[in-house]
């Protein structure tokens, strides 16, 4: 998935990694780590809805460049670890998290969620959050038990994922599949009934199709506007492929069949 080529973040992030003098701030790195929609915002709001206090623990499932980590430690205080699939993404998070001096508090693992599990893993967390990483994982059902088990009694959960809206098209599954990653895309009601059966309770589903909307619009049409300068920092094929990519998932918000959702709950 063109997101997912590192070569452009690293173009992006030269001059600021080359830069002399102070710190590397996870305020520096927001318009490259946070691989979600609306920045550093959207934790704050998780911050608010779960009632996050200095010191929780939390568990970010499927955390990209460690962005998100990165700012829950460095504004919220809390103690992190880091989730992601990726080699690459977790050893340029880890790069990035020793640059900004947050690695005493944000720990990277490099795992599938899948597999998370044990001792080691069991009830250790009070919150946990995943951005945009669910769409990727297809097994709701082994996945659920897994977040379950990483959160203390009572701990709750914040995801932002997409769903669908209606039934959807084949060329709307086609694009999901082929160029976001998504190869399946549950409705409301099953989603909440994948929750609810993992035991998971008191979930609330806000609809913020009309945020992101626009957004990742606004998104496509800077990338669009700023194309040729793109195509120099990255080269052609690259430019292209992130192109078609803002391209495609700003059109599938537009044809109204895949919508935004934050939800929060807690486990029983
Ligand atoms: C769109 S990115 C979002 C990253 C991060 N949450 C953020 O908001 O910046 C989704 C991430 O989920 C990761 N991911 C997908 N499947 C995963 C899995 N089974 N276990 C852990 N991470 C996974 C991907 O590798 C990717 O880095």
């Amino acid at each position: 998935m063109a997101l997912y080529d590192l070569q452009h973040v690293r173009n992006a992030l030269t001059p600021l990694l080359n830069r002399p003098g102070r710190p590397l701030t996870p305020g520096d790195l927001e318009p490259y780590d946070q691989l979600h929609y609306l920045g550093q915002r959207a934790l704050d709001h998780a911050v608010e809805r779960l009632c996050v206090k200095p010191g929780a623990e939390v568990v970010d499932i499927g955390a990209g460049l460690g962005g998100p980590a990165r700012y829950l430690a460095d504004r919220y205080g809390c103690r992190v670890t880091a989730v992601e699939l990726q080699p690459e993404l977790h050893e340029l998070s880890e790069e990035l998290t020793a640059l900004c001096g947050l690695d005493d508090r944000v720990r990277a693992v490099r795992a599938d969620a899948l597999t998370l599990g044990g001792a080691e893993w069991s009830q250790r967390y009070d919150h946990l959050v995943s951005l945009l990483a669910i769409l990727h994982i297809p097994r709701r059902e082994a996945l659920f038990g897994v977040c379950r088990d990483l959160l203390r009694p009572q701990g709750t959960f914040c995801i932002e994922d997409f769903y669908a809206r209606r039934p959807l098209t084949d060329g709307e599954r086609s694009d999901l599949a082929g160029l976001v990653a998504c190869p399946y895309l549950p409705e409301e009601a099953r989603y909440r009934d994948d929750l609810t059966r993992a035991g998971f309770t008191d979930v609330v589903w806000t609809d913020v199709t009309d945020l992101w909307t626009p957004w990742v619009r606004d998104r496509a049409e800077a990338f669009r506007g700023g194309y040729e300068e793109r195509v120099r920092l990255h080269g052609e094929p690259l430019a292209g492929r992130l192109l078609r990519f803002y391209g495609a998932v700003s059109a599938l918000f537009a044809g109204g069949g895949v919508g935004g959702v934050r939800i929060t709950g807690r486990r029983d």
